[in-house]
């Protein structure tokens, strides 16, 4: 592996780290395989080639798109940051771009999304969806998007920087589709909206403004997946949407 790979690799990991740890998580399972590559020699040949075969090259996101189709068609091309190299579709986000009720953010496309390029159509997606609909919504008439529009290797948490390239389009898109309100799920999708470091934990329920807009934080489908006792509070979340929006709050989401 080239010394540079191996120091930015290192780099990565380091930031990487340092941001979990910022964000309260105290341990985290890592396979053998890396900690024996993460162990060599930079001049040692690694134990699987990682030499990317195209350089990232920075091309200024425009600050001035005219339609949601331009934004994706700039998404499907940008090499801003290392998350290019291992992506099969970029993701650029789908709905009613047309100022609906709400606008979904989320952190970035898995393994399902990377392959469909579309946002939230694994098993987290599949409980989103659910969501939407207990809110009494189809799926179709929200805006469903990400912080960031290519998938991190692994589904990691995309690093700082990765989310620093990304956010201009998601900012642009947000100025387009003009939601009454947007939900914001997860800490990642929190901390690249808000650029808050304060835990998902402690904002959630909380209205914040993000662009002008009101902005509520919620846990990420994918934790409720792990943790279904935490239902219950993104629930009381959904409803101070529903109430903020004028809307009944609908029972099946209990
Ligand atoms: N998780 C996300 O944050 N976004 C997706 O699109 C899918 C899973």
């Amino acid at each position: 592996m080239a010394e540079t790979t191996f120091h930015t690799l290192i780099a990565n990991l380091e930031n990487y780290l340092e941001y979990q740890r910022d964000e309260g998580v105290q341990r985290l399972e890592v396979d053998r395989a890396v900690l024996a590559e993460l162990a060599r020699e930079p001049s040692e040949e690694p134990v699987v080639a990682t030499e990317p075969t195209a350089a990232v090259k920075e091309v200024a996101v425009p600050d001035n798109f005219g339609s949601l189709e331009e934004i994706s068609a700039h998404i499907s091309s940008c090499r801003n940051c290392p998350l290019f190299h291992a992506r099969t579709n970029t993701v650029s986000g789908e709905g009613n771009a047309d100022s609906p009720d709400i606008l979904f953010i989320g952190e970035g496309p898995g393994a399902d999304e990377d392959a469909q390029g579309r946002p939230f159509v694994g098993k987290a997606g599949q409980l989103l969806t659910k969501m939407i609909e207990a809110m009494g919504y189809e799926r179709e008439q929200v805006f469903i998007a990400n912080v960031v529009k290519c998938r991190p290797p692994g589904n990691r948490t995309p690093l700082p920087e990765e989310m620093e390239k990304c956010m201009p389009y998601l900012r642009q898109q947000i100025r387009l589709i003009k939601p009454r309100v947007i939900v914001g799920l997860g800490a990642t999708a929190i901390k690249g909206l808000l650029g808050k470091t304060a835990g998902i934990t402690r904002l959630r329920g909380t209205w914040q403004d993000c662009e002008g807009i009101k902005l509520m934080p919620t846990f990420h489908p994918s934790y409720l997946l792990r943790d279904p006792s935490k239902k219950k509070v993104v629930w009381q979340d959904l409803q101070l949407v529903l109430k903020e929006l004028g809307r009944e709050p609908s029972s099946k989401g209990k």
